[in-house]
């Protein structure tokens, strides 16, 4: 979910829309807002995408303070009941919430027995908890904090009060949340990008502190009171990062990115001599390490396959990956010097920082690779090395996988050591041409997904060595923006069951870039195709054979998932197009997920 609060000088509807539009990445079941007018606080709330909520005010609204909420669904279903805000009992208190109350059921047993609740939300226990405290003769900003006290779990929180219309109430824990500060308006959001309209002026708020946003100024406190002075730092965010421009879709946007984010890796990598380099702090935490634990989610879970391999051979490094969310469950026997390494697009997912936060308290050292400086996962890590592809907006990550794995390269070359040699800087320029030559292809790669993917109902990737964690990825692709149910396989693996489903027309990707083990990848064609499959073979120049369908430029072995994953990136950006799918927000996701 994400939230967002104006109090200012100028109208606020317009501003709030505006900024909830640029939070939906971060879910779109619903969205909500919440004004104060000269007759109290009006709310309006629709279920589904922001597009709604604009259709449903329909009124000019004067107001200059508000709250706004885009949801994606935990407690009780998307519909309108469930999205905020959600007002008190006597509707003096409206609030917008981002996270998750753990306690919440004993919270009502203990306190909110004789309120009758009106949706199936964790949230709308805070803010009934918030009246109840008001009601025993607390001032807001107490009562405000009690409740606060006795929350378990995340938030970030905005709410308004009825009697008190200069002021937003707002509170942070483990949630994100950011304040904006201007002469003509404070506001608070999620994310930077939501306000960078308004102001490019950000201060960060720390896990258990308040604030009291008002239009001319802000109180910043611990939830026990004691002050926060904290400077703001500008954004280094431009307006035109953030926008599609002439693009139909911020997806092919990002896909087109690529070659350029690449050469700006190089650069922001590069140190005085022109070689690629890592901070020399970061260098020795590894350098220290004598086993690496790569932890990531979703895309940069499969980034983190990858750079399992280049630790291992270019840094001689062992290195194993885990999923964040399963990590903290079965934590493996740990080497006497772990270093933990976060991959992380978003810098906020909540499963990630889990991990982070447990291996922290055991006091072992912390690395997060991250496109967003500042984000949590950074800010809470010992150390950060950034990714520099610049905002990624579309749901489905694209620039930021290519990024990972070209500083995932970096980082490991930079530490030496391993057994295998490689000029990466002139092998990533070259890396980066490639991309450009994809990208410039996408006629030939759109044609290649309608005769294989119209009307499919399943697919398979297949693929041996790097070409195997690439078809995990373009597995993933297709399933989240086509809605297509797609599974990526080692290419020795299918026949020990999932050949079973193999029918006549069955999709096969076949990824064929591996030097040494392509004839056996090719000889799993055979065995798909003979069973009536529809194979595509994608492989690389110097390694490609007649009725290959789709011919890669050549770049370095260890480089290939880099250019591998374009086509796959561009097969389901059109196949979900070709289904009418809306490629940018695909049902049920979100790009950023603060909730574990
Ligand atoms: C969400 C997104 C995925 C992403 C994953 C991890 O599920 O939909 O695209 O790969 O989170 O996100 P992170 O920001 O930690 O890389």
């Amino acid at each position: 979910c994400g939230i967002v609060g104006y109090n200012g000088k100028n109208q606020a509807t317009e501003i709030l829309l505006k900024g909830l539009e640029k939070l939906e990445y971060r879910g779109y079941d619903s969205a909500g807002i919440a004004f104060q007018t000269s007759s109290g606080v009006k709310m309006f709330k629709e279920k589904g995408r922001i597009a709604e909520l604009r259709k449903a005010i329909t009124e000019e609204i004067d107001a200059h303070v508000g709250i706004g909420h885009t949801r994606w669904a935990t407690h009780g279903v998307p519909d309108q009941k469930n999205s905020h805000p959600h007002k008190s009992a006597s509707g003096r208190f409206t609030l917008v919430h981002n996270g998750v109350i753990e306690n919440y059921e004993k919270l009502t047993r203990d306190y909110l027995q004789d309120v009758q609740l009106t949706s199936d939300t964790d949230t709308e226990i805070i803010v009934q908890l918030i009246e109840h405290f008001s009601l025993t003769g607390m001032v807001t900003d107490e009562a405000f904090r009690k409740a606060l006290s006795l929350l378990h779990g995340s938030y970030a929180i905005a709410m308004l009060d009825d009697q008190d219309p200069d002021t937003i109430f707002v509170a942070k824990n483990r949630s994100p949340l950011l304040v904006g500060v201007s002469s003509e308006c404070n506001v608070v959001a999620s994310d930077a990008m939501a306000m960078l309209q308004v102001t490019d002026q950000f201060i960060e708020l720390h896990d258990g502190e308040v604030v009291l946003l008002g239009r001319d100024g802000i109180v910043i406190e611990t939830i026990d009171g004691d002050k926060i002075e904290r400077d703001p730092y500008t954004a280094e965010l431009d307006m035109s990062d953030i926008e599609k421009g002439t693009y139909p879709h911020y997806m092919l946007k990002e896909i087109d990115e690529q070659p350029g984010a690449m050469r700006k890796i190089i650069e922001a990598y590069s140190n005085e001599e022109g070689t690629l380099d890592i901070d020399p702090f970061i260098k020795q935490a590894f350098q220290h390490a004598d086993r690496l634990y790569i932890i990531a989610a979703g895309t940069s879970y499969h980034a983190g396959l990858i750079g399992k391999e280049y630790f291992e051979k270019l840094a001689g490094l062992p290195a194993e990956v885990h999923i964040s969310s399963e990590f903290g469950y079965n934590m493996p026997l740990l080497s006497k010097k772990p270093l933990f390494l976060f991959i992380t697009q978003s810098g906020e997912t909540a499963d990630s920082r889990q991990v982070l936060v447990k291996i922290k308290a055991l006091g072992f050292p912390s690395i997060t690779m991250t496109n967003v400086p500042g984000s949590t996962l950074s800010r809470e890590a010992d150390h950060t090395l950034l990714l520099h592809a610049g905002p990624e907006i579309a749901v489905a990550s694209t620039k930021a996988y290519t990024a990972q794995l070209a500083v995932l390269a970096i980082t490991a070359f930079s530490l030496g050591g391993g057994s295998q040699k490689l000029e990466l800087k002139k092998e990533l320029a070259i890396t980066a041409n490639a991309i450009q030559t994809l990208t410039d292809a996408k006629k030939d790669i759109e044609k290649i997904a309608l005769e294989l993917l119209t009307d499919k109902r399943n697919a398979f990737f297949i693929g041996r060595n790097l070409d195997y964690y690439v078809s995990l990825e373009g597995a993933l692709k297709l399933k989240e923006i086509s809605y297509i149910q797609a599974e990526g396989f080692a290419g020795g693996e299918l026949k020990h069951g999932t050949i079973a489903l193999i029918e006549e027309g069955t999709p096969v990707i076949a990824l064929a870039t591996q030097p040494g083990v392509s004839p056996n990848l090719r000889g799993n064609v055979k065995e798909v195709t003979a069973r009536g499959a529809h194979a595509c073979i994608i492989s690389m120049e110097g390694d490609s054979e007649q009725g290959d369908e789709l011919i890669l430029p050549h770049v370095h072995d260890l480089l290939t998932p880099l250019v591998t994953v374009i086509p796959l990136q561009l097969l389901s950006y059109y196949a979900s197009l070709q289904r009418g799918c809306d490629v940018d927000k695909p049902r049920n996701l979100a790009k950023s997920v603060t909730v574990e």
